[in-house]
């Protein structure tokens, strides 16, 4: 699955920005959408916070309006270059999101913007694991990706966006409950809310005290 678009879009910055600009406005415009997984969280400059999967700093750049102490991780080089070009506020780190060089109880809060949907199923667990083991107790885990529509009208899009622009593991995604496995995991009580007709999930869940 996917299309010669999702391969020019990752080798060109200005179109992967340029089609997240206009997906975004479904939700309000891209500066709504970026911070839509932050809403409703308390954060001081010193806050310790990690943008997993940051490509090029899209949201990272929102993340340093809110701390001093962002660090945005990424696999891939390119990325994390371009990163460092357009966020050099933050500090960056080339590393798989299954294997991170952090220690336990590293930050308050790990924040990923539309990189979920990249993992087969068996890296999503080591993924979300890695991110319980990096929080601090009390710590929160903010996401926002694909989910399965509940407005029939929604599924046209996402279908076509998906076929466009992803491969299999983003179906894999949208058929698969991230509050319970989140909860599996040890996560207290993840908030879910669902935006677009159910097309886009956004999941607060904090780590035990
Ligand atoms: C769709 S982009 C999202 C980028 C950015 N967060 C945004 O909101 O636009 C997904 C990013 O995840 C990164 N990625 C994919 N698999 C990864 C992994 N296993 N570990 C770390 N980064 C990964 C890719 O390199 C890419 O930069």
């Amino acid at each position: 699955m996917a299309t010669i678009l999702r391969d020019l879009s990752y080798r060109y910055q200005w179109l992967y920005d340029g089609i997240a600009k206009a997906s975004a406005l479904a939700v309000g415009g891209e500066s709504r959408f970026r911070q839509l997984a932050l809403q409703g969280l308390e954060t001081t400059p010193q806050t310790a916070i990690l943008d997993l999967c940051c490509g090029a700093g899209q949201t990272t750049r929102y993340l340093v309006e809110k701390s001093d102490r962002v660090t945005g991780l990424d696999a891939s080089p390119f990325a994390i270059q371009r990163a460092q070009q357009n966020v050099p506020q933050a500090d960056y780190v080339e590393a798989f999101a299954e294997n991170m060089p952090f220690s336990d109880a590293t930050f308050d809060l790990v924040h990923t913007s539309v990189a979920l949907h990249e993992m087969k199923p068996e890296q999503l667990q080591a993924i979300l694991k890695e991110v319980y083991r990096v929080l601090k107790p009390g710590g929160t885990f903010a996401f926002i990706d694909f989910h399965k529509p509940h407005n029939p009208i929604f599924w046209p899009g996402l279908a076509m966006f998906l076929w466009l622009f992803e491969t299999e593991t983003s179906w894999q995604l949208i058929n698969t409950n991230l509050v319970d496995l989140l909860t599996t995991i040890g996560f207290q009580k993840p908030q879910q809310r669902l935006l677009v007709g159910g097309s886009l999930q956004v999941v607060q869940a904090r780590k035990n005290n």
